[in-house]
């Protein structure tokens, strides 16, 4: 059952599709607390009591015992204390063996998640712009939550199955020749490979839709030779337009009137990768409609995957910031600057980037009324995904694109996916990763992924490898790093035939990944899940941290510390470990219910599969073209007769139909392993 309550005059974000009448009675569990300009809702906890949710943040799967706070931010060496990531996913869930429900608060402003940080038994939600539509959730179980969730919200994006292959990306590839460099290291040593990100290096003076014309020469060729080889290339776009004359959507945006403007009527403008810029206002349909008929060039180039970034919007400085740090500078000079001084002097500097004065200083048009920026803050981002998706729905209505962005609120979820933004090769953020996953399911955001290997600082041969066992089943498997770091494309370490044989895995279990993630998505479920999903009555798989379930019958228990052999791994339930090594290199081991220590050396990683469920595995290839879908190993501990739904389309149809395309293969109690011929359906 869902309901919904309503505070102040919300705002509509747009991200609820299955709207309904707001309920007169006052809203259950919590107490509201109404404060000047803002709303809390304060609500007890049980010491048992578990809170799932908040998608992209940190620390661990239970939120329980800190603060959040929902501000899309541009968090470069995000650590364990920062309140806020890239994204603001408003879903919390509190669960405990008596109570259960949902709580999803639609509001674009900035709120405070205090769970438990003040006081330890107290959950507080602070709406800071003092108005929100809340919508509380409540069915018998956990999975029925986030299922009714996405009916709230709709149904999540549908990538094309290629984007299921192994990406490689870094920051700082400039030309056509080194592009073709990453190709090639893969191709020879058969590394498998389906596209190649381009990061801002490909543009023209970092301007958003050029490329730079010396570097890449014929982009369309070189985008049509690399798809022959089964490679897409992926280009950035950024949130910001730079504000020179000679740029064409600069010209064009001036033209159309699309910028967010500035009290006085001018276009506000900070800094972004090209210097001074201004931003388009996403929230309009008149500039999403300008901004997504930008991307044709690209699209004509035969483009079929973006990354969206620094749509936060991420701001270097603004006119205004940038004056007032010289002031401030400026005044300190010829100081004999001590502790105080000298901190003062740093402040003056750090307080020119994504200055919370600066979000104040511009407006939008938005449903019809003038809105602040930081009414609106969080919507940004995913106003920039929505141009983009509707830009490219316009190019061609009946085909999937990959597109991901940085920044997103709950609505995106239904245009395109995300990546968890700038990690650092750290084993804590190895670790971070696998703890966002299933909350980021669970806000409705299925297709994701991390920067394997770490995007800031360097990352080292054995943290890599232990980076890609994780990717192996996130959908978006991409290799990322920063200008500067070591170099991290798989084949610059000495191992990388381990690495290798990692990334072979991935394409051995493309068909069944992509049939489960298919299934997830257009049936309103979760490829990652928290274990209380799975074992709400086991008080220890519901403190589990460190194993997440993965598709509908299996559970994953990743090596996340340095130098480990192994790790132990805990069983709510018997359960066959499949140790891989390679696609066609593991070993099947039955165990029971309980702890056990795995030993899992460097290479070697572990999936574990439910009784009675089995497990596809197919050749695997070096590109998503190569894999075999009719041929397949089933691994599983069947007692007793069952089968799997099978899922398979065309890889790129917008609206497939679920049924329409499962083929169920009937699977008879077997010895953990046996060949199968799965012919699709239609083909003699
Ligand atoms: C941002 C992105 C990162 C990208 C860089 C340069 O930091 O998060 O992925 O490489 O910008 O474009």
């Amino acid at each position: 059952m869902i309901r919904k309550y309503v505070f102040g005059e919300p705002i509509d974000t747009g991200a609820v599709v299955a709207d309904q009448p707001a309920e007169k009675d006052p809203i259950p569990y919590f107490e509201v607390l109404a404060e000047e300009e803002q709303i809390r809702l304060r609500l007890r906890m049980d010491p048992d009591e578990v809170v799932f949710g908040l998608g992209e943040s940190v620390r661990g799967i239970n939120k329980r015992g800190h603060r959040y706070r929902s501000w899309n931010s541009d968090v470069f060496n995000h650590t364990e204390e920062r309140d806020s990531l890239y994204a603001s996913h408003n879903l919390l869930v509190f669960f405990r063996p008596d109570r259960l429900f949902g709580i999803y608060v639609d509001d674009p402003g900035a709120i405070t998640w205090d769970l438990g940080y003040t006081q330890m038994d107290l959950a507080e939600i602070l709406l800071e712009n003092g108005a929100a539509s809340v919508w509380l959730i409540e069915e018998p179980g956990l999975r029925e939550i986030a299922a009714a969730f996405r009916s709230l919200t709709g149904r999540s994006y549908l990538a094309p199955r290629w984007a299921f292959g192994y990406i490689q990306s870094r920051w700082g590839y400039a030309s056509e020749a080194e592009v073709r460099k990453v190709a090639e290291e893969h191709r020879k040593r058969h590394i498998p490979l389906d596209g190649i990100c381009m990061d801002i290096d490909y543009m023209q003076d970092y301007r958003n839709f050029t490329w730079n014309r010396e570097a890449f020469p014929d982009l369309p060729r070189t985008v049509r030779e690399m798809k022959q080889d089964h490679i897409h290339l992926i280009p950035i776009i950024d949130a910001g337009i730079p504000v020179r004359e000679d740029d064409e959507t600069y010209v064009s945006g001036k033209e159309k009137d699309v910028f967010c403007k500035k009290a006085d009527g001018s276009d506000f403008v900070a800094a972004v990768w090209p210097g001074r810029c201004v931003f388009p206002d996403f929230l309009r349909k008149e500039t999403r409609a300008w901004f997504g008929e930008r991307y044709r060039e690209l699209l004509e180039a035969g483009m079929e995957g973006f990354w969206n970034d620094m749509n936060e919007p991420a701001l270097f400085y603004s006119d205004e910031s940038l004056q007032e740090a010289f002031e401030k500078v400026r005044a300190l000079q010829g100081e004999n600057l001590g502790l105080e001084g000298t901190g003062q002097l740093k402040d003056a500097v750090n307080a020119m980037a994504n200055n919370p004065e600066d979000y104040r200083r511009f407006y939008h048009r938005f449903n019809g009324r003038t809105v602040r920026h930081d009414r609106v803050h969080n919507l940004f981002g995913a106003s920039m995904t929505r141009a983009t998706a509707e830009g490219l729905r316009a190019y061609a209505p009946d085909r999937r694109f990959l597109l991901f962005s940085r920044s997103s609120f709950i609505g995106a979820h239904r245009d395109g996916g995300i990546w968890q933004g700038d990690n650092f090769s750290w084993w804590s953020h190895l670790r971070l990763a696998l703890q966002m996953l299933p909350n980021l399911n669970l806000c409705g955001f299925l297709y994701c992924g991390c920067d394997l290997g770490g995007f800031g600082c360097n990352t080292t041969e054995d943290l890599l490898e232990r980076f890609l066992q994780l990717g192996v089943f996130m959908p978006l498997m991409r290799n990322h790093s920063a200008l500067h770091t070591r170099e991290q494309e798989i084949y610059r370490f000495s191992i990388w035939p381990m690495m290798r044989d990692t990334v072979s895995v991935r394409y051995a279990l493309l068909p069944y990944l992509y049939s489960e993630y298919m299934k997830a998505a257009l049936g309103n479920g979760m490829l990652f899940r928290p274990l209380a999903f799975d074992y709400p009555e086991d008080r220890r798989a519901v403190g589990t941290e460190d194993q997440v379930m993965w598709g509908e019958g299996c559970m994953i228990a990743p090596v996340l510390t340095q130098n480990a052999a192994g790790r132990y791994v805990y069983l709510p339930e018997d359960m066959l470990m499949i140790r891989f090594r390679s696609a066609s290199d593991y070993d099947l081991i039955p165990l029971e219910k309980g702890d056990h220590y795995v030993e899992l050396p460097l290479g070697a990683f572990p999936l574990f599969v439910k009784k009675n469920h089995a497990v596809l595995l197919s050749r695997g290839g070096e590109h998503t073209d190569e894999v075999d879908e009719e041929h397949f190993i089933l691994l599983g501990q069947v007692t007793e007769d069952t089968e799997y739904a099978l899922y398979r389309d065309d890889g790129v149809g917008v609206s497939p139909i679920l049924a329409e395309h499962l083929t169920r293969i009937p699977i008879p109690p077997q010895e953990n392993r046996s060949e199968r011929f799965c012919p699709r359906p239609g083909r003699n």
